[in-house]
């Protein structure tokens, strides 16, 4: 369970200070890294996803990891390390359309879940991402 997250109205700003800042904003980011990976591992629903990907996962969960904590407006890991993501550039080998962008947002609203991550947090969090991965999309269906 997350105990970090303010209640609405308080003046904390990013997500990355919603979800514990310098204290465990890190840290709760990984743990939501983790869980979005184990549930796209092991939930069935997510199959046609998971097997865009490689059996090994600990090069994308790292990767995920370091670009959340900088899209969540914590340390900029991943630009420091690789540069400008160009993430939807970076995608177009894989062929993504609604049913793809849906699968990833189930994995990862059903890790904001199971993490206990509340409201607004869940809903702004979950608005944000969609965005993203709908920007992700290069194919119909
Ligand atoms: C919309 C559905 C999406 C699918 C099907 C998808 C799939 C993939 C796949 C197959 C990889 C390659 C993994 C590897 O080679 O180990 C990847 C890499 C990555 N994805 Fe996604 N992705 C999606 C959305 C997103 C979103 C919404 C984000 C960010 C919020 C994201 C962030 C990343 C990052 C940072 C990488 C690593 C890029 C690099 O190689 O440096 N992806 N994704």
């Amino acid at each position: 369970m997350l105990n970090k997250i303010e209640p609405p109205g308080s003046n904390k700003s990013t997500f990355f200070e919603l979800l514990g800042g310098e204290a465990g904003g890190v840290e709760n980011i990984r743990k939501l890294v983790e869980t979005f990976y184990d549930i796209m591992d092991s939930d069935p629903k997510a199959q046609p996803i998971r097997a865009m990907h490689p059996a090994d996962l600990s090069s994308a969960r790292e990767k995920l990891f370091m670009f959340l904590t900088g899209w969540t407006g914590g340390p900029q890991l991943y630009i420091e390390r690789y540069g400008h993501p160009f993430l939807r550039q970076r995608h177009m080998p894989f062929s993504i359309n609604e049913s793809a962008r849906d699968q990833w947002m189930y994995c990862m609203i059903k890790a904001m879940e199971q993490l206990g991550y509340q409201e607004p947090l869940m809903t702004k969090m979950a608005e944000q991402l969609y965005g993203v991965a709908d920007f992700m999309r290069n194919q119909h269906g």
